[in-house]
This record gives C-alpha cells, sequence and structure tokens, in this order.
C-alpha cells in the first residue's frame, strides 16, 4: 500500500468518512501508511481523507516537548503516543477554550489561529474494536478536535475568522489551482 497526501480542493477531504466494522490486518495495513504518510510530512496528525480514504480512523503522534503549557509542565502525562483513533466521537468538553495557531498537512504553508475547546474526553476504537477512552488537554485536544473534523468533511479553514479567511484567499486559491492541476 503507497498512498500520498491529498491536498485542499481534493473531493474526498470534503465528503463524511464511513464507519469501521473490520478490524483485519487491511485496516492495521491502513493505520501504518498513515503514520508513515504522516511523519514523513513532519506532521502530528492524519485523518485517512487525507490520503484519500473513507474509513472513520485518524493517527496522532505529539511529542512530549510539545505536550506542554505554557508554565512548561506537561498536559497529558498519563497518555500514550502515538495513538490510532477509529470511529471516534467526542462525549465531553470544557466549557473553556483555547485560541492556538493550527496547521494541516492538505494546508502546506497555511496556518490561522483557530479556538478549540481547551479539554475533551473521546471515545474511540483500536485496531482489535476494543473500546478505549481518552480525556485530553492542550495540543493533543486541539490535534483530536482537528482530526475528527476531518472524518466529517470538515477542515480548518472552515473555523476561522471572516477577516483571516480574506486575508488567507490569494494563498487558498493557489493551492486549489495546483491541487486540481494534479487531480
Ligand atoms: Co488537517
Amino acid at each position: 500500500m503507497k498512498l500520498t497526501l491529498k491536498m485542499y480542493g481534493t473531493p474526498v477531504l470534503r465528503q463524511k468518512a464511513m464507519e469501521i466494522t473490520k478490524f483485519d490486518s487491511k485496516l492495521k495495513e491502513l493505520s501504518e501508511e498513515m503514520f508513515r504518510v504522516m511523519y514523513e510530512a513532519k506532521g502530528i496528525g492524519l485523518a485517512a481523507e487525507q490520503i484519500g480514504r473513507k474509513e472513520r480512523i485518524f493517527v496522532i503522534d505529539i511529542p512530549p516537548l510539545s505536550d506542554t503549557n505554557q508554565n512548561g509542565e506537561r498536559e497529558n502525562p498519563n497518555v500514550q503516543m502515538p495513538e490510532i483513533f477509529i470511529n471516534p466521537k467526542i462525549i465531553s468538553h470544557s466549557e473553556s477554550t483555547q485560541k492556538g495557531i493550527e496547521g494541516c498537512l492538505s494546508f502546506p504553508g497555511i496556518t490561522a489561529e483557530v479556538e478549540r475547546f481547551y479539554e475533551v474526553s473521546a471515545e474511540y476504537m483500536d485496531l482489535n474494536g476494543s473500546k478505549k477512552i481518552i480525556n485530553a488537554k492542550g495540543l493533543l485536544a486541539r490535534a483530536i478536535q482537528h482530526e475528527l473534523d476531518h472524518l466529517n468533511g470538515v477542515l480548518f479553514i472552515d473555523k476561522i475568522s471572516p477577516i483571516k479567511k480574506i486575508l488567507l484567499d490569494g494563498k487558498l486559491k493557489k493551492l486549489l489551482k495546483e491541487t486540481k492541476k494534479n487531480l
């Protein structure tokens, strides 16, 4: 299996991914391919749609040094990375939010401030189909919300301020043109 990153403008990025029901070696292979593409592009998260697949799965790997708050303390000291999230759902979230600069491997060179919940709890499955629950804060919570959006065809540029979107318009149009050329 050799899949490549899909850029903004590829139709699959706007589609809703499908629930996974088969927990077999093909699924494991898909997850391995997702990690390969993510690491190659130096990302911290990747959803299946970003390599042209429609399964409800994303992967995240946040290095310990990035998993810190403003005081340099670990946000999620008990969470094991990397992690694979299958059929994920957010089951609860904090009232408080966080603002931070976000990027996406499907939007090379484009970043913008996005407001997200500061803390989320998510339910998901692992490669064996066993249910798992994660409580995540900070960047990890941001990544989970960003990747889950992908599975619903939602992109981070949908969540930025209208002014920022106008400012990014030129870059987005250029990327769209580039993508359409390569489709
Ligand atoms: Co993304």
